[in-house]
């Protein structure tokens, strides 16, 4: 079994992530880290767009990325938002997380650091899928 990074170390390459966050339209930067099976660490920050709508968050740019390198197999995600609360995924982003890592813990984080975790069962209990019994 590999030891991959704590949650606290998890949460802190969320953070430096969100350095990179491109929102002038909401101002409102995320990071976010997301861990595979094997250790790895992918991460991603918002990218927004003078079409509001084809924004997208920090945590589906770091699934994304992981994907297209062919990563399949998530243990945890790390979220860090600009609030004094924990930054919560939006319902988007924990269906496109269902797909890939129904187990997934999710680790929320606010500016400063402070997190909680939950897994993405209890975030999105009952996940679209066009499996029967799934
Ligand atoms: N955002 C994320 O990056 N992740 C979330 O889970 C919620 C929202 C971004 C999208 C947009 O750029 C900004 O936060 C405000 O909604």
């Amino acid at each position: 079994m590999t030891s991959g990074p704590s949650d606290a170390e998890l949460v802190r390459m969320a953070l430096a992530a969100r350095e990179q966050a491109y929102a002038p339209y909401s101002n409102f930067h995320v990071g976010a880290a997301l861990l595979t099976r094997d250790g790895r660490v992918f991460t991603g920050c918002n990218v927004e767009n003078a079409s509001y709508g084809l924004t997208v968050c920090a945590e589906r740019v770091a699934l994304f990325k992981a994907v297209s390198e062919g990563s399949r197999t998530f243990t945890a995600l790390a979220i860090a938002g600009p609030s004094d609360d924990y930054c919560r995924p939006c319902g988007a982003c924990l269906q496109v997380m269902s797909e890939f890592a129904p187990e997934l813990r999710v680790i929320m984080a606010d500016r400063t650091g402070r997190f909680r975790s939950r897994t993405l069962l209890q975030l999105l209990p009952e996940a679209f899928s066009m499996v029967p019994g799934t």
